[in-house]
């Protein structure tokens, strides 16, 4: 799903809450950048969806970015694990290195770029 409307001169519109499972996560294409959102009840992360032990898409399948427990973000590739919330490698080939957090908020119920 791409939102990227600007509602005024400083958001950008990622999506709506309620657009992710929760737990779950979600690709948002943004600006012409490849981004991910993961959602932990009423918390959201957003990285840049480019894992750093090659420099490619975590995702093999739209929108999974979580391994089996909906816990971890994992990378489909090597299998790589990160936390949700600090985006820290804690396994895999890329083990502390980190993914590249997007700053946003959510406000009305709608995940804002800052
Ligand atoms: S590309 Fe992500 S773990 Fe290798």
């Amino acid at each position: 799903m791409v939102m990227n409307q600007p509602t005024d001169n400083q958001a950008v519109a990622l999506c709506r809450l309620d657009d992710i499972p929760d737990p779950g996560s979600k690709g948002l294409i943004v600006q012409g950048r490849q981004l991910f959102a993961v959602r932990q009840g009423q918390q959201v992360f957003v990285y840049a969806n480019r894992c750093p032990h090659r420099g490619i898409p975590l995702e093999w399948v739209p929108d999974q970015f979580l391994d089996s427990s909906g816990r971890l973000i994992q990378c489909a590739s090597h299998g790589a694990l990160f936390l949700p919330e600090s985006g820290e490698c804690v396994a895999g080939p890329c083990s502390g290195a980190s993914l590249t957090p997007i700053v946003c908020r959510i406000a009305d119920d709608q995940i804002w770029l800052a």
